[in-house]
């Protein structure tokens, strides 16, 4: 047979089978797209969930660190408000991630307490912020659901935006006072967090929430 008439012949057969079988496997198919579209829609909707809830997370905690802190400046300077830049400090964090089982974290290639270097997963997206900042590009807040856990990772980068964080995070011979820097240095011998500029990326939040507890929320919602 010439490879022509042979190609030929497959099309024939694939081109029948379409026309006899149409109703049957034109239903199944029909019924597959529908059930993977709804798939897609309600892992585009947890996402979409995860982002919403991280956003709040992020926000309200960013607010209220800074005015805990601010108020703590001022009552009793900078030394006495060292412990306030600690998240559980943040009476609001239960709060704010049991609705989701969320775990809140912020992470740093440049930590000042060692418990907020990046794990394995986190250094991936920790990462990826620094390479946007070096190609210039923005940095956004980002979703992912980790497949080995199931579990929703939200990360958003934490920019040095107000002037007050200098006084513990800044040029250690111009902006940090000579008591502070001595304080930092006996509670944080390992401290990296220092030298750094106004508007500077200073690491990144890390919010873990469970896909469980968001796909429950949604469906209550329908
Ligand atoms: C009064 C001192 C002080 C000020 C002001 C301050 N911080 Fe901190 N910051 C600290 C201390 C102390 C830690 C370590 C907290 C801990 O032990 O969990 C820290 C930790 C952090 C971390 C976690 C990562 C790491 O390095 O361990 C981030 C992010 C951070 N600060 C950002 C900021 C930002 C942004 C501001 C301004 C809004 C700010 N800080 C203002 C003292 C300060």
């Amino acid at each position: 047979m010439k490879p022509f008439s042979f190609i030929f012949l497959i099309a024939a057969f694939f081109t029948s089978c379409e026309f006899t079988d149409g109703n049957i496997d034109g239903k199944t198919v029909k019924e597959e797209l529908r059930h993977r579209r709804i798939q897609r829609l309600t892992e585009g909707e947890i996402l979409e969930k995860a982002m919403q809830m991280g956003d709040e997370i992020t926000s309200n905690a960013q607010k209220t660190l800074v005015t805990q802190l601010s108020a703590a400046l001022a009552k009793g300077g900078t030394e006495y408000a060292i412990p306030f830049c600690k998240l559980s400090a943040l009476n609001i964090l239960d709060s704010l991630g049991k609705p989701y089982q969320a775990t809140i974290r912020r992470v740093s290639h440049k930590a000042r307490n060692p418990i907020d270097k990046p794990d394995t997963v986190e250094a991936v997206y920790l990462d990826g912020y620094l390479y946007n900042l070096e190609q210039k590009l923005p940095l956004e807040p980002n979703v992912q659901v980790l497949r080995s856990t199931q579990e929703v990772l939200y990360t958003a980068p934490i920019m040095l935006s107000a002037p007050l964080c200098l006084q513990c995070h800044g040029n250690p011979e111009t902006e940090i006072n000579t008591a502070t820097l001595a304080l930092l240095k006996t509670n944080y011998p390992q401290d990296q967090a220092i030298g750094f500029k106004l508007n500077e990326f200073r690491g990144m939040w890390s919010i873990t929430m469970s896909r469980k507890e968001l796909v429950m929320s949604l469906q209550k919602k329908k």
